[in-house]
């Protein structure tokens, strides 16, 4: 869901009272960014270049390490992400093919947004429940056992 102009500013006064807090603690960096990550959802050029100037450091260092990390997003996410386990367990139980599922009925690929903005697909590693495998979640709900026969049917109760 977009933010409005005054939530933005609202959460920028968040995130740099955060980094005022954090700035000179050891290895304030990640910290910084997880916390503009919860807050924004993602990490826009304007944050990142914020969290630069507050530690000092060249963007080029913040944007690094956002597109290293899979926490990191740099694009606003959909209403509803839909993360497929590709650990070894889901992996071994089929989960590529239920990720094929996704990415048809979607119609856009891992770690795209669907331009009505309802869904983002991600693939997130272990979840730390493989009995369950193959495993999908979307948002807070945890799918396990999954067939792509499956996937229709829960995608439409999100639609
Ligand atoms: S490998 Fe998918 S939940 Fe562990």
């Amino acid at each position: 869901m977009a933010l409005t102009p005054k939530e933005i500013e609202a959460k920028t006064e968040q995130l740099k009272a955060f980094i005022a807090e954090h700035k000179d603690v050891d290895g304030p960096l990640m910290p910084i960014m997880q916390e503009a990550q919860n807050l924004f959802g993602y990490l826009s050029l304007d944050t990142q270049e914020l969290i630069a100037d507050s530690l000092g450091i060249p963007v080029t260092d913040v944007y690094g390490v956002a597109t290293f990390y899979a926490q990191f997003s740099l694009k606003p996410k959909g209403d509803n992400v839909v993360s497929v386990c590709t650990g070894t367990a889901c992996y071994v139980k089929g989960a590529q093919a239920v990720l094929d599922k996704v990415v048809e009925i979607l119609g856009i690929a891992p770690g795209e947004t669907t331009d009505d903005g309802k869904f983002t697909i991600q693939e997130t590693r272990c979840l730390g429940c493989c009995g369950l495998a193959p495993v999908m979640t979307i948002n807070e709900t945890v799918y396990g056992r999954l067939t792509p026969a499956d996937i229709k049917g829960i995608l439409e109760k999100y639609q």
